[in-house]
């Protein structure tokens, strides 16, 4: 048997690529934003509110909630996507932010968030940021990866990676259940109004939506497989994922969302 190498030992390490890329984001994710408009609704933007989208990504609901006529700034710490998402939408106010590092000009009405905090282990520092941006009685909304999130596909990507590289990498995102993010929140100085965990099979474009996944999203596990090594851990992810991922033509991550709103007392 070939040597074991752990190169992601604790769920702490930064799950992100070197550098996203916009294109094949916009092009083949498109999911991503049209699944959230619910979430919009929960946070139900008003005219003249300020907000911010944090994880902004290409600017899609950034747009959708400055429509609302509230003043929006998205942020997202990917230079690539604010780029791609300041041409896409010119008029918006976008801005190259971490979220371990989030300031704002003027105190918040409120905080959005889809499907981003999923990337962000420390998410203790995360909400006390966004504690810090709020105004007393503002809210925040979000949504990401809960427990159980791709939980398909991450067995298939560990087994396909195990099996042709001898390594062993554990899950790098934080998906966690209700009541740990409920209890961050609490420590952060957050009321939670409303929390649920619930399945979203979501549908991807194409035959190869299960590979353009995989090379969109998995960057840091596959950058650090040997280049030759790459098609053949995707193609066997592919294999594993496929008995319960693809149904009648179409590949369906098992995605698993956390959805809350919480409130900063006044
Ligand atoms: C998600 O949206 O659930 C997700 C996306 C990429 C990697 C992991 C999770």
């Amino acid at each position: 048997m070939g040597a074991i190498h752990t190169f992601m030992e604790t769920p702490h390490t930064d799950p992100n690529p070197a550098q996203w890329d916009p294109g094949l984001y916009t092009r083949a994710h498109s999911f991503v934003w049209q699944a959230a408009h619910s979430l919009v609704d929960l946070l139900n933007p008003q005219p003249g509110e300020r907000i911010m989208d944090l994880g902004c990504g290409t600017g899609q609901l950034t747009r959708t909630l400055a429509d609302s006529g509230a003043t929006v700034v998205g942020v997202d710490r990917s230079p690539e996507m604010i780029e791609a998402a300041k041409a896409a939408y010119p008029g918006l106010d976008l801005r190259v932010m971490d979220a371990l590092h989030l300031t704002s000009d003027e105190p918040l009405d409120a905080v959005f968030s889809n499907a981003a905090l999923h990337w962000i282990p420390r998410a203790d520092v995360v909400a006390r940021n966004i504690v810090n941006i709020l105004r007393p009685g503002g809210r925040f909304v979000a949504e990401f990866g809960g427990k159980g999130n791709i939980r398909t596909i991450l067995a298939g990507l560990r087994e396909a990676i195990h099996t042709e590289t001898g390594r062993m990498v554990m899950n790098p995102w934080y998906f966690p259940t209700i009541a740990e993010y409920a209890a961050v929140l609490e420590r952060a100085g957050l009321e939670v109004t409303f929390a649920q965990l619930f399945d979203r099979p979501t549908p991807g474009e194409g035959p190869d939506a299960m590979r353009n996944w995989l090379r969109m999203f998995c960057g840091t596990m596959l950058d650090a497989i040997p280049g030759e090594k790459r098609e053949a851990v995707i193609s066997r992810c592919e294999d594993n994922c496929r008995p319960s991922l693809f149904r009648d033509g179409v590949w369906v991550a098992d995605y698993r969302r956390l959805r809350v709103m919480a409130i900063k007392p006044s």
